[in-house]
């Protein structure tokens, strides 16, 4: 692991990609960020060495590399998912490049279902706590204590300091933004309406298939990290309809634009 991740690093690093301050992972449909970048470099996920290949075809799958609200950004256009067959160590290995590259900060963003009927779609929710449902960790492994320490304390996982800048943007700007639980599930298939009432029962605010191996590999590797949730729809198991990927997708670009504000702004600040 600790050869693979320095074999991406320094291809990466032959082709540009210099002292990234700041790395940001875009979730599904949430692909407009890239416009905003003053481009350097950009790699596709299948030449870089050791990095899984990407599938999802509604994915680019890019490794982007450039400047945004005055700092050097890399910028995941794509991630993995547990649901498409990939191991949580293939799912969290490009943030341990992003990190041996350099950032400092890492930014996270996905699109959820609403759990809390309070939140409308095309609404953001800033992550402050997870639970992982995933049935999986990506610290699960024979070795990780090369990497970090094994049992990884998660009692802030989402910065504090990042997520209290985020809350004043938002205010600043006029952006709606709540603040809640995120639960990540395997997928791929959407939950029942019994797993939505569950989800509720146990705290959670919002309900996706990412992000959380993530989250849990950057506070392995000590990497201050914040997340947003674009919800997508609205989970009410009394009242649920049958959800399409193309709606989630669309959705997700339509609320992308307030994100991009919080992330720009964010970035500026640090
Ligand atoms: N579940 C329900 N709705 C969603 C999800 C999910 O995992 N992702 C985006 N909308």
């Amino acid at each position: 692991m600790v050869r693979n991740i320095h074999e991406a690093t320094e291809f990466l690093q032959k082709r540009g990609f210099e002292k990234p301050e700041v790395g940001i992972i875009l979730g599904t449909g949430l692909g407009q960020l890239i416009d905003k970048v003053s481009i350097d470099a950009e790699v596709s996920y299948n030449h870089i060495p050791n990095f899984p290949t990407a599938t999802v075809e509604f994915h680019k799958g890019k490794l982007i590399y450039g400047s945004l609200g005055g700092k050097k950004v890399v910028v995941m256009q794509g991630r993995f998912h547990l649901y498409e067959g990939y191991t949580p160590r293939d799912v969290t290995f490009p943030v341990r490049v992003m990190h041996k590259l350099g950032v400092k900060h890492l930014l996270v963003s996905n699109a959820a279902g609403a759990i809390n009927l309070n939140f409308k779609k095309g609404e953001i929710m800033l992550i402050d706590d997870h639970i992982n449902l995933q049935g999986s960790s990506p610290l699960a492994f024979l070795g990780v204590e090369h990497l970090g320490e094994r049992f990884v304390d998660l009692s802030a996982p989402y910065d504090t300091d990042l997520n209290r800048k985020i809350e004043k943007i938002a205010s600043e700007n006029k952006i709606t933004l709540h603040k809640g639980v995120y639960a990540s599930v395997l997928g791929p298939q959407l939950e029942t309406r019994a797993e939505y009432r569950y989800l509720k029962i146990i705290g959670a605010d919002a309900v996706g298939m990412s992000t959380v191996p993530e989250v849990i590999v950057a506070n392995h590797l000590k990497l201050p990290v914040a997340a947003v949730s674009v919800l997508t729809d609205e989970c009410d198991p009394d009242h649920l309809k049958p959800v399409n990927i193309a709606d989630i997708i669309k959705q997700a670009g339509i609320a992308e634009p307030n994100m991009i504000t919080l992330f720009t702004e964010l970035i500026k600040q640090l």
